[in-house]
């Protein structure tokens, strides 16, 4: 099922970008916990569009509405369901791009999948709203993470080519993961969260966009957790968060630098520190033949620019089979990755937890 995340905790979302509501069936949560709804509304609003000039000006509350799984504010066995009302729609904006697919976007192959049945308003299923939803299971599955002391957090570690300092991998905090996540642009060095702020503006201001990458770690996993082959840690993850749209690449501790280093340079030399078994170096992203080893994990993930331009691009009409032109319109991000940062996490999160139990 592509809309179901998970094995034991079972995550499904529906609905499309323009439809009346988007939400997700959350099943298999654990009875009797109680969400601080505070804490999932906190973490919904870092994925909220139209928070600032970065992202687009879309205007959704994004205020979920729970209609069943919680009795007295606690899980009572039941799924948890929960519908987030789309109000903000504009949908003359998409007419045209059922016929006339945008470059890099997915009208294309949704219209041949479909055969042309497929939702084109604002992207259908396939937009970048649909993360609303995963937020939400993601920060129920953070709190429930929390109580068996794993933190999940992460940075921006690059936009438009300019880098953010990355976290010590052996020494990651609970506190630093928090330090960065209150943050609205959530780096680590703001000087650099500034030059990244001032790429997004610039490529706006050319009617154009900007990818980058977001480096995201789990910390207070046990080693052993994860099975070898098709369903190692490193697969589930990657699985996951290949869901959030806009994702083209996924990697782990030193990721694809390993393959320009001598086996001396990368090996993680083990060490006992504090009468565990810990590394030195963590270039190993805290998973080895799939399996945690106790170290922070950490995974990068590549965001590509925006497909959505306003610059004219070369295309097709699928109606007279012609080449054509088209200019985009509508309200879009001009960097998705702040955006996603939430969503990594709530992937990530959903996955340790669905893992775990
Ligand atoms: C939070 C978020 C917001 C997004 N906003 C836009 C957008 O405004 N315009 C756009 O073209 N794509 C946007 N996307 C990405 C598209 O949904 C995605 O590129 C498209 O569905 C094709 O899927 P693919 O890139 O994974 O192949 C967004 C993605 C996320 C996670």
């Amino acid at each position: 099922m592509s809309n179901t995340l998970g094995e034991k905790i079972k995550v499904t979302i529906f609905g499309q970008s323009h439809s009346e509501a988007i939400g997700v069936v959350i099943d298999g949560l654990p009875s009797g916990f109680r969400p601080d709804m505070e804490e999932v509304a906190a973490f919904m609003a870092r994925r909220a569009p139209g928070l600032s000039e970065l992202s687009t000006s879309r205007r959704e509350e994004d205020k979920p509405q729970i209609i069943s799984g919680l009795v007295d504010g606690a899980t009572c066995g039941a799924p948890v369901c929960t519908v987030i009302n789309n109000s903000d729609v504009r949908s003359g904006d998409y007419g045209k791009l059922k016929t006339v697919p945008r470059p890099s976007h997915a009208d294309y192959t949704a219209m041949i999948k479909y055969s042309g049945y497929n939702d084109i308003r604002g992207g259908g299923q396939f937009s970048g709203r649909l993360t609303a939803p995963l937020c939400f299971a993601g920060a129920l599955c953070l709190q429930l993470l929390a109580e068996c002391g794993i933190t999940v957090g992460a940075q921006i570690l690059e936009i438009g080519g300019v880098g953010d300092l990355p976290l010590d991998p052996v020494r990651v905090s609970p506190e630093g993961l928090y330090a960065i996540r209150s943050k609205t642009f959530p780096v680590n060095d703001d000087t650099a969260g500034e030059k990244m702020r001032e790429e997004i503006l610039k490529a706006k201001q050319d009617m154009d966009s900007v990818g980058g990458i977001i480096r995201c770690y789990a910390i207070g996993l046990l080693p052993g957790l994860g099975e070898p082959m098709f369903h190692g840690l490193e697969n589930r993850l990657a699985s996951a968060v290949f869901g959030i749209p806009g994702v083209r690449g996924v990697s782990f501790g030193a990721g694809f630098a390993a393959a320009r280093m001598r086996g001396s340079e990368h090996n993680d030399p083990f060490e006992i520190n504090d009468g565990k078994v810990r590394t030195k170096t963590n270039n190993h992203g805290g998973i080895l033949g799939g399996i945690s080893s106790g170290m922070p994990v950490v995974m990068d993930v590549a965001i590509k620019p925006t497909a959505s331009i306003g610059i004219p691009q070369n295309t097709v009409d699928l109606n007279t089979m012609e080449n054509t032109v088209v200019t985009i319109g509508g309200r879009h991000d001009p960097c998705i990755v702040p955006r996603a940062v939430p969503c990594v996490e709530a992937a990530v999160a959903i996955t340790l937890l669905d893992m775990l139990i």
